[in-house]
């Protein structure tokens, strides 16, 4: 139905005969002669109808705005005047002689051909017209070449693509199931992966050696800009391998698909401990094109009569950090209140700040805190911030925690307002990640995984699960968290004494893993692997901010889909089969 793609029309057709398929862009009538623009995924070609071709003539002019048309002509050259830079195929235009209308269309509900901003409710609800506009779906095609180059480069490295089950038991990676409910099991119900992570050790176990799956992963948790309920990884895993090694694959991979795909110039990717991320960024997922950090200055204030300071230097679970912006002293009082804004919704309590006005002079310093600082303490924090004038220093002090969070947000607003960042890629991994963290019950979690290994032994482990390493490593570019992984348990003895650390009883433990626990008395090697989000990866190939631009059917923030509107209701007949009953009351 078409020689060409409308897009790939150009000036080495003049003369040529042509046939094109596609939608109608804009459809104009310039005294007598009817011009369509004609749209494919390539792009856009123009069209012109003359009245001498009466009938051919007349369905031009009774074509509207995304109708679906078949165009046959000639190439001609655009008379002077006439030629449009802004289109590829800006020179040229075809001499229509037949055309063959294959749908007509309503009015779209919003417009195509002007690329305007357009609420992104309306866009999903009719996802199929967003489709049409080029930004939308050049994200897919890109996408599209981004898998296979993915695919490519594992399987050069002698990795079988292998695909798990949908329909499966729990998988614990910190979220909520999506839950599905058997039928023949009344009362029974499958969990949708949360990862594919049980399986690839099982693979690994089976005697798979390299494992990958471009993996659907379903998560039931809070939404935010650069997570969906349901995403995609890249999932990972070998056996008989060191962290090392699978530091080398996950970074040839993503390194490689950096240099394909955009402008980074390979450099090697530091490699930063968990312990250090968190006292320099706040975070474990640093952005390192920007260059603000942060200074423990607990020490230096742990004496001081302002509590506001010296409470926190004192306790071991609380921080006291300062934040030094160079050049940014003459931030208005409006920009700071906002920062105070912003930081307080994050949990903290204020936003001390100095500025330096002039370092030399008596009243060079300008600080709501200055009152209740000692001169020799004050003198103390500018030499180890190093400040110059101009400077301006921020002050974060309370729980470690908030103050991380808090702090670490600040350093990404200050970046982005104050336009501080220096390089268009910065990766990093961020390794050494402690075993376990407190939840707010004071109980032990898994940082990562519960199969995760520790770098120390079971009897180190047991006596000091606090303060045990993982092998654990994560990759982490321009502030994102791209993919994580680590070395696996392989010794029974080991996983049974970390379900018990993290309070899982062997009875649960049996319950939940006994099928792993018996896989791992079988014979198992020593294996590790990593995932990457492929969602995430595609987003930042693809200079976006927002995980759905790069989703063909991407759900809602509160995980709906606008398009088919589900979740929705169920027939009781379909209830009843299953056996399940809604304690929701009906209107
Ligand atoms: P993890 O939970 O770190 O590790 O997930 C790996 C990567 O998947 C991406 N990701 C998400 N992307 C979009 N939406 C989400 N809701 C979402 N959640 C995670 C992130 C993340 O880095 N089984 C382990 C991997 C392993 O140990 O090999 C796992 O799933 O980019
Ligand atoms: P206050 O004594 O609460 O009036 O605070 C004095 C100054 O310290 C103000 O500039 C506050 O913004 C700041 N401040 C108060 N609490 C904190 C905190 N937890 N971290 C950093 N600065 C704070």
């Amino acid at each position: 139905m078409r020689s060409h793609y409308c897009g790939d029309i150009n000036s080495s057709d003049v003369g040529s005969d042509v046939e094109i398929s596609g939608w109608v862009h804009k459809r104009r009538d310039h005294g007598g002669v009817i011009f369509l623009d004609i749209r494919d995924l390539r792009g856009i070609v123009q069209t012109v109808f003359n009245p001498s071709l009466k009938k051919v003539f007349e369905m031009a002019d009774s074509c509207r705005s995304e109708y679906v048309v078949n165009i046959k002509g000639k190439v001609r050259k655009r008379i002077d005047g006439a030629v449009n830079p802004k289109m590829l195929t800006g020179e040229v235009e075809i001499e229509a002689s037949d055309l063959s209308i294959f749908s007509s269309a309503v009015t779209p509900q919003f417009p195509l051909d002007d690329y305007q901003d357009v609420n992104e409710d309306i866009r999903l609800k009719h996802r199929f017209l967003d489709l049409r506009r080029p930004d939308v779906n050049q994200r897919l095609v890109q996408r599209s070449k981004i898998t296979s180059e993915i695919r490519s480069i594992l399987e050069k490295n002698n990795f079988y693509e292998i695909e798990t089950p949908i329909l499966t038991k729990a998988t614990p990676e910190g979220a909520r199931d999506y839950l599905v409910p058997s039928r023949v099991h009344p009362g029974e119900f499958f969990a949708l992966p949360q990862s594919p992570q049980l399986f690839k050790q099982l693979l690994m176990i089976g005697g798979l050696d390299k494992y990958y799956q471009i993996a659907k992963c379903f998560r039931d948790e809070d939404l935010r800009a650069d997570r969906q309920p349901e995403f995609t990884q890249v999932d990972i895993e070998a056996s008989f391998v060191s962290t090392e090694e699978i530091i080398e694959i996950g970074e040839d991979l993503v390194i490689s698909l950096l240099s394909k795909f955009t402008d980074y110039k390979k450099t090697s990717v530091p490699r930063i401990s968990y312990a250090e991320s968190i006292e320099k960024y706040g975070c474990d997922k640093p952005d390192l094109r920007i260059p603000l950090q942060l200074k423990d200055i607990a020490e230096l204030v742990k004496d001081e009569e302002f509590k506001v300071f010296s409470g926190p230097a004192n306790d071991p679970a609380s921080r006291v950090v300062a934040l030094k912006v160079p050049e940014a002293a003459t931030m208005t009082r409006k920009k700071i209140d906002q920062y105070t804004d912003f930081v307080g919704k994050l949990g903290a309590k204020g936003l001390a700040y100095i500025k330096v006005i002039e370092l030399d002079s008596d009243n060079g310093l300008q600080s709501p805190i200055l009152k209740f600082l000692k001169k020799e303490t004050v003198d103390s924090i500018l030499r180890t911030l190093d400040v110059k004038n101009n400077d301006i220093i921020f002050f974060g002090a309370g729980n470690a925690k908030i103050v991380n969070l808090s702090m670490s947000s600040l350093i990404k607003r200050i970046g982005e307002d104050m336009n501080l960042i220096t390089s268009s890629w910065a990766p990093c991994w961020i390794i050494d990640f402690p075993m376990f963290e407190r939840n707010k019950d004071n109980h032990l979690t898994s940082l990562h995984h519960p199969f995760t290994l520790p770098a120390v032994s079971v009897n180190e482990l047991k006596d000091d699960p606090d303060n045990a390493l993982a092998c654990a490593y994560d990759f982490v570019l321009n502030g994102y968290e791209l993919g994580g992984g680590s070395l696996r348990v392989y010794e029974p003895s080991m996983q049974k004494e970390i379900f018990g650390i993290l309070g899982i009883s062997n009875e649960q433990a049996n319950e939940k893993f006994g099928f792993l626990l018996s896989a791992l008395s079988s014979g198992c090697p020593p294996h590790g692997g990593i995932a990457f989000g492929l969602d995430r990866i595609i987003m930042l190939l693809s200079n976006t901010t927002n995980i759905r631009d790069v989703i063909a059917f991407p759900k809602t923030q509160s995980a709906s889909c606008l398009l088919t509107e589900a979740p929705s209701v169920v027939s009781n007949d379909q209830l009843d089969e299953l056996n399940i009953s809604s304690t929701l009351k009906k209107d």
